[in-house]
């Protein structure tokens, strides 16, 4: 059984250069020609031409309608949809077909389909069914891609190669025996021995010492209660996997094509399927695919979330791109909400706003059949005449009103919180004190207090170079390398800002509790430890003396050099801290023990602005959102208001949608958006931006490579 195709320490990527996809900002979205008669694809490229249409993503699911069995393929529709995209000067992100392998294939060969943890097989009919691991399926794939490859690589239509579609998606963690024999393989490479995994996983409770290879299985069954050694490097070996897919697929494209590679992502607030962020050095640009979800009352700051996050993975917080979107509601949702008047732009320029160079939407036509039916499009089923299909036209015209800000980048950003997905991962998996805990909910509450008050932040890796940043936010950061927690204490020693809060720094990289009290990596650094966990009960509230009522988490908190500066005043820890300060020179390490509630967490980021001095963009009520794109000599102020009363906001520029001289204050209608080419600021640096109080050092790691290391313990 061949396991050749998974590394176990993923090779380092090199930096690549900057991408341009198109003249100005790409506009388009998911494009199916082969689900419709040839004379719909001239009204198709009729009506992009006329929403101002210059990038269109084809082929995702084509396999089959190219390969239509064992190694006959038939290029003729693809050759013309090319070439009729290519005369309109239309580009063509071309993606690889291989999230949808063909009937004849899994027919054939069934054993392809990925394997559930209860052993169940996925049967064919829906997308991403196969196992990353099967060498059977990355020989047809690859076979697949190095066809499309020759025959495209050098169109001068193709602007960008798209791998697969959202891997992982469906295929994320396969636990069929051919999966079983890879992770072996993986962990004899991560470990080198026997001995060592059975001490990094603690295999003496419950009697789970391995004396063979072949004794560890994936962690396989329903009992909930998987090592959590196990757990946690079966997420990562699944992460690499699919990792690995994708890197073979991108070795073939890049053999036949100097075009930029790139897969769509899913990222979003909260542990991923996979490991998102070590992946994107490997990529052109960052792609991601974002939806908003209809019962999220905040769904602009989760956009805000996900994009400061797709930033956050490249080293030089380069542009990235908004793979996906919708227009309207999708179809996989409950019940699937249309967006209000104006809000497909406003959601639109968040992203661009954030760093994306493009805005890309599943998908161009809305399908009369197949599962996706009822998706919406840019072009609804009731075509011109819709209101969708109007703000499609007038989005394509304001963002070619924009193309000047392509290529820019968000100012760089003072705050930054650290997220990491196996953090996450370890954090909602297994027995635990809190089973109900969201790694999510703690990352989007520090969020939401920094976006509520117009404060740019970063949404980082553990691996990351903190040294740029004033505030460092690390919440719920359960798992944490000895390596990353002196990065993380150095931000105080060098005057800067640290917050952590409770159930970080309690783990090793393996999952084994760092004894001496919580939160342990992180003990001396914040001057302040817990001795017990206090995990509340359903409906169960703690009183603080700030006013403020803690549900779901509390600890036993004991100062050793911080201050008390929020205490409990109810239940059996009454009297005692829930949130401590360190002064640490002129930086400030502080500690939450306590699952605040959202005014809480207001009080203690307004002191850690206090503490750090980042500033805010904009003075702005919450409900406004404001970043700024820098470049050279230019700078773009971004205004949006999510809110149903108009806004007013200090600020003055040319309003390049209006073009229109304004300022020096602006109004920001009720639901709409404003971007202010401004003018130079005095004291700004080369790039525009205003320095950081702190670091001398954040222009040159600005431009440093990508930080993904081989070495990396994760
Ligand atoms: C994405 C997927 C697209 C389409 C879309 C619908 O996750 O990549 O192919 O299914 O969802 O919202």
């Amino acid at each position: 059984m061949s396991v050749e195709f998974v590394p176990a320490v993923v090779p380092p990527a090199r930096p690549a250069p900057p991408v341009r996809l198109a003249d100005g900002l790409a506009y388009g979205g998911d494009y199916n020609p082969e689900q419709w008669p040839r004379e719909v694809w001239d009204e198709d490229v009729r009506l992009m031409r006329e929403a101002g249409v210059n990038l269109v993503t084809l082929g995702v699911f084509a396999w089959g309608t190219v390969e239509t069995s064992d190694g006959v393929r038939d290029w003729s529709w693809l050759d013309d949809a090319v070439a009729l995209l290519h005369r309109h000067g239309i580009g063509v992100d071309l993606a690889t077909p291989t999230a949808a392998p063909p009937s004849w294939l899994l027919s054939a060969h069934p054993e392809i389909a990925p394997v559930l943890a209860d052993g169940y097989r996925e049967p064919p009919g829906g997308r991403n069914a196969w196992c990353p691991a099967s060498p059977l399926y990355r020989r047809y794939a690859l076979r697949h891609v190095a066809a499309l490859a020759e025959r495209y690589g050098h169109h001068p239509a193709v602007r960008l190669w798209h791998v697969g579609n959202e891997l992982g998606g469906g295929n994320a963690r396969c636990y069929c025996d051919v999966s079983a024999a890879a992770f072996r393989h993986w962990l004899a490479a991560r470990y080198g021995s026997l001995e060592a995994v059975n001490a990094a996983w603690g295999t003496a409770q419950w009697g789970h010492r391995y004396g063979a290879w072949d004794e560890i299985d994936p962690p396989r069954g329903r009992h909930g209660a998987p090592n959590p050694g196990l757990f946690l490097d079966y997420e990562r070996y699944s992460s690499d996997a699919l990792l690995a897919h994708y890197l073979a697929e991108k070795e073939v494209l890049e053999r036949h094509s100097a075009g930029p590679v790139t897969t769509n992502m899913m990222v979003g607030a909260g542990a991923q399927v996979v490991d998102y962020a070590a992946w994107a050095p490997h990529t052109a640009v960052a792609a991601n695919d974002h939806y908003t979800l209809v019962d999220d009352p905040l769904r602009e700051q989760d956009l805000a979330f996900a994009a400061d996050r797709m930033r956050g993975m490249s080293a030089e917080r380069r542009p990235w791109l908004l793979m996906e979107t919708s227009t309207g509601g999708p179809s996989w949702q409950q019940r699937n909400r249309a967006k209000e008047a104006g809000e497909i732009e406003r959601n639109a320029l968040a992203h661009v706003a954030r760093g994306s160079d493009g805005v890309l939407f599943f998908q161009w036509r809305a399908s009369r059949a197949g599962a996706e039916q009822f998706h919406s499009a840019m072009l609804p089923h009731s075509g011109t005449r819709s209101r969708v299909w109007q703000e499609v036209v007038t989005l394509g015209a304001h963002l070619r009103a924009l193309a000047e800000v392509q290529g820019t980048r968000v100012e760089p950003a003072r705050a930054a919180i650290v997220v990491d997905d196996v953090a996450g991962w370890a954090l909602q998996h297994g027995l635990k004190p809190h089973r109900g805990l969201r790694y999510g909910r703690e990352l989007r509450a520090w969020h939401r207090a920094l976006w509520e008050r117009q404060v740019l932040c970063d949404v980082v890796p553990p691996w990351a170079d903190l040294d740029a940043y004033d505030l460092v936010v690390v919440p719920t950061l359960l798992v944490v390398d000895d390596e990353t927690a002196r990065r993380v204490a150095a931000v105080p020693e060098r005057g800067g800002t640290l917050l952590v809060t409770y159930l970080s720094g309690v783990c090793e990289p393996d999952a084994q509790v760092r004894t001496g009290g919580f939160p342990g990596a992180f003990r001396d650094v914040l001057g302040a430890w817990s001795d017990e966990l206090y995990p509340l009960q359903v409906g169960e509230q703690v009183l603080l003396d700030d006013g403020g009522r803690v549900e779901d988490w509390t600890e036993r908190v004991h100062l050793d050099g911080a201050d008390a500066v929020v205490r409990y005043t109810s239940g059996p820890l009454a009297g005692g801290p829930a949130v401590t300060r360190r002064a640490v020179g002129r930086g400030a390490a502080w500690y939450v023990s306590a699952a605040l509630p959202p005014d809480g967490v207001d009080r203690v980021t307004a002191r850690l602005l206090d503490d750090s001095g980042v500033p805010r963009t904009v003075e702005a009520d919450p409900g406004v959102e404001a970043v700024r794109r820098v470049g050279d000599d230019r700078s773009y102020l971004f205004l949006l208001n999510h809110t149903g009363t108009d806004r007013k906001v200090a600020a003055a520029g040319t309003d390049l949608l209006a073009a229109a001289e304004v300022g020096p204050v602006v109004t920001i209608p009720a639901g709409g958006v404003r971007v202010l080419r401004e003018p130079p600021r005095p004291g700004a640096s080369a790039d525009g931006s205003a320095p950081s109080a702190l670091s001398a050092s954040s222009a040159s790691s600005a431009s440093s490579a990508p930080t993904l290391r081989p070495e990396d313990p994760r």
